[in-house]
């Protein structure tokens, strides 16, 4: 039987982060453990190339959209290579097949009288995509807190009014549609206040798929990316519905209720189950680009591999809420879980077995209490990882482990072997460490694969771990007699201050390497500031053009302005410079202009100066103004209107 499971299609706006992997990684662990439950798992991922955002980043990286999305999904498939993710199925939304299946539907919806032609005036959130039901010009974006653009516009409306009865059955009749129970109940009570329709269609963006009707329509990016779901899987029949979305938490509604209603007007059939996982958080603050603070995957995989990685992710937060990543949390893990916990098992009992046995394994049936602990464990773990419960089945193979650890020491097999009577004691005791590990290392070969793959062969084991099936999995299957393999260690140690040392270094490499792809700015790794000796910027001083093109001055709008407290003459302002995320600034200007005349002006950032901290904000970019002897900073601005991240020359 097969089964389906997708993560979202990343937006190809920022190269992958953390937060990505996350998703990714959990979806490739379930995708595991259902193969080694006996189904065809297909696990699917991709980008989500369209809209104004990724033209908007290609523009201000001076790319053109084709090029800068083909960069950045490429450097999303190095890194699920890299990774050694196993990943069958991928869609790029820019591909054609893609399109083809985004018109389809759009037919199959316009065919059965849910698609209808109308005008539109309203504020739209350029950053969320998203129209902004009752809000008057200039309000902010519930989501994002930016201020909204009026747009007038003649679009494609898709009748969601149509589906809020339907919607609601839908969840009463399958209450495991969406999970975790929290969110299912966040959804019904949205779909409680009544549905409107949705524009489904944009003339103010060109980065896009065309609708298959006369004029100048783009798909909206969600009525073009949900699709990928299909379309990844288009010439695989009976492979959808998918049986799982795996989702972050902040894009439950498109999920839960656009989805379904698009699939329900097209008439075809709904993906089985919804799964909405919480934020992974670095020290229990949101990763941001503006706080920098964003971590990516590959400088942890160079220091403590990538299970010690998926272990964390997995063992740390509990699946479905928020959870923090810090580096001490990581290697403490790694060391006390990994390397003492199963790494010292592991070779404790081969070595034993090897020494005491020459290498083969005892016969014999095994220590009846440690059995019992294995078989409750097994079918805990197993009922656990179904429900996506990782952490909770994690520590359950941990407490085996912490039962073996305790039964060796109690059967002193370092004494039983120089004792010629005992031979049968220490048969017993090695056959049943080295038959707990095997059961061990099979239950976490979805989420250690590379490891569980490597102990495995250690202990001889004909076949791969991955064909184990789960359900068959019981004690007393490993064969007495066989023949251990060379055995290594799989977690060495790794010594704190160091490893924190390594991958903040190599953090500094990935996200330098990923700035320059994007077309950032980002001052090179070392590169030091340019001296102040009073001198430059003086009016006799010359500089080469080169020397001012080093200077990355871009317009700026200010989405948010607040005092600092303490601190009179000073602002906390969050500028959208073209970037992904808003920029920090902190600017000496509060005597001059108050927090709501700045909100929604633009301004000429200086984006690349070395970040200064100033009453506990990072201040990352310098906000230009003349400066009048002994009187108030007057800011840059423009006269013609200029788009955001334009940079000036
Ligand atoms: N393109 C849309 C999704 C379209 S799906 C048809 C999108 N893309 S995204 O690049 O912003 O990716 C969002 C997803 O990435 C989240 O839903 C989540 O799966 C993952 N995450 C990104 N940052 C994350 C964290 N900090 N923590 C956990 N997951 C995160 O939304």
């Amino acid at each position: 039987m097969k089964y389906y499971i997708t993560t979202p299609l990343y937006y190809v706006n920022a190269a992958p982060h953390i937060g990505h992997t996350y998703t990714t990684i959990a979806a490739e662990t379930i995708a595991r453990f259902k193969a080694m439950q006996g189904y065809e798992a297909v696990l699917f991922t991709g980008t989500d190339e369209h809209g104004q955002k990724v033209e908007r980043s290609a523009q201000a990286a001076g790319k053109t959209p084709e090029d800068f999305t083909r960069i950045v999904a490429e450097e999303f498939q190095k890194q699920w290579e890299s990774l050694g993710l196993r990943i069958d199925r991928t869609i790029r939304t820019t591909d054609p097949r893609h399109h083809k299946t985004v018109q389809w539907l759009f037919e199959q919806c316009l065919k059965n009288g849910y698609v209808y032609k109308g005008s539109y005036t309203g504020q739209y959130c350029v950053y969320d995509e998203l129209y902004v039901n009752d809000a008057k010009p200039g309000d902010p974006c519930p989501e994002c807190g930016r201020p909204t653009e009026t747009v007038t516009e003649e679009n494609y409306f898709f009748k969601l009014s149509a589906f809020t009865d339907r919607l609601l059955k839908l969840y009463e009749d399958d209450p495991g549609f969406v999970q975790p129970e929290s969110r299912r109940n966040e959804v019904l009570s949205f779909i409680r206040q009544g549905l409107q329709d949705l524009s489904i269609s944009r003339t103010t963006i060109k980065w896009g798929i065309p609708l298959p009707v006369e004029g100048n329509h783009v798909f909206y990016v969600w009525f073009d990316a949900l699709i990928g779901y299909m379309s990844g899987v288009k010439d695989d029949p009976g492979m959808w519905p998918a049986d799982l979305h795996l989702i972050g938490k902040e894009i439950l509604r498109f999920h839960a209720v656009f989805w379904p209603a698009f699939l329900m007007a097209a008439g075809q059939p709904l993906p089985k189950k919804i799964f909405a996982h919480g934020w992974l958080l670095f020290e229990n603050d949101k990763m941001s680009k503006s706080r920098g603070n964003m971590l990516r995957a590959e400088p942890i995989r160079r220091v403590v591999g990538v299970d010690g990685l998926r272990y964390f992710l997995l063992r740390e937060i509990v699946f479905g809420q928020d959870g923090s990543f810090s580096y001490d949390a990581l290697i403490g893990r790694y060391n006390s879980e990994l390397a003492n916990g199963l790494g010292n098992l592991a070779s404790r009992t081969l070595t034993m077995i090897h020494q005491y046995r020459g290498g083969a394994i005892p016969a014999s049936a095994g220590d009846e209490g440690i059995a019992t602990v294995a078989l409750t464990t097994i079918r805990n773990a197993v009922t656990l990882f179904d429900e996506f419960e990782f952490s909770r089945g994690l520590e359950a193979i941990w407490g085996m482990l912490s039962a073996v650890d305790r039964y060796i020491v109690q059967q002193t097999p370092w004494k039983l072997a120089k004792n010629p009577d005992a031979r049968e004691a220490l048969d017993k005791t090695l056959y049943t460490s080295a038959e707990a590990l095997r059961i061990a290392t099979a239950l976490l070969a979805p989420v250690l694969p590379d490891s569980a793959g490597k102990i495995w062969s250690q202990l001889g084991m004909p076949e791969p771990v991955e064909s184990v099936r789960l359900d068959a999995l019981t004690w007393g299957q490993l064969q007495g007699g066989q023949k251990i393999g060379e055995i290594a260690a799989v977690f060495p140690r790794i010594e704190l201050k160091d490893a924190v040392a390594r991958m903040q270094g190599f953090e500094a490499e990935v996200s330098a390497h990923q700035a320059a792809l994007l077309g950032k700015t980002a001052p090179a790794a070392g590169e030091s500031p340019a001296p102040s000796d009073g001198k430059q910027g003086s009016s006799d001083s010359k500089i080469a053009i080169d020397d001012f093109s080093k200077v990355d001055l871009r317009v700026g709008l200010v989405l948010s302005a607040e005092p600092v407290k303490g601190a009179d003459k000073l602002l906390h302002l969050k500028v959208d410079i073209g970037e992904p995320e808003p920029r920090t600034i902190v600017a000496g200007i509060a005597e001059a202009y108050h927090p709501g005349q700045m909100v929604g002006r633009k301004v000429v950032i200086v984006a690349n100066l070395q970040p200064r901290k100033l009453r506990g904000l990072t201040s990352n970019g310098m906000i230009v103004a003349a400066s009048l002897e002994g009187g108030k900073p007057v800011l840059a601005g423009f006269l013609e209107d200029v788009p955001v991240g334009a940079r000036l020359k």
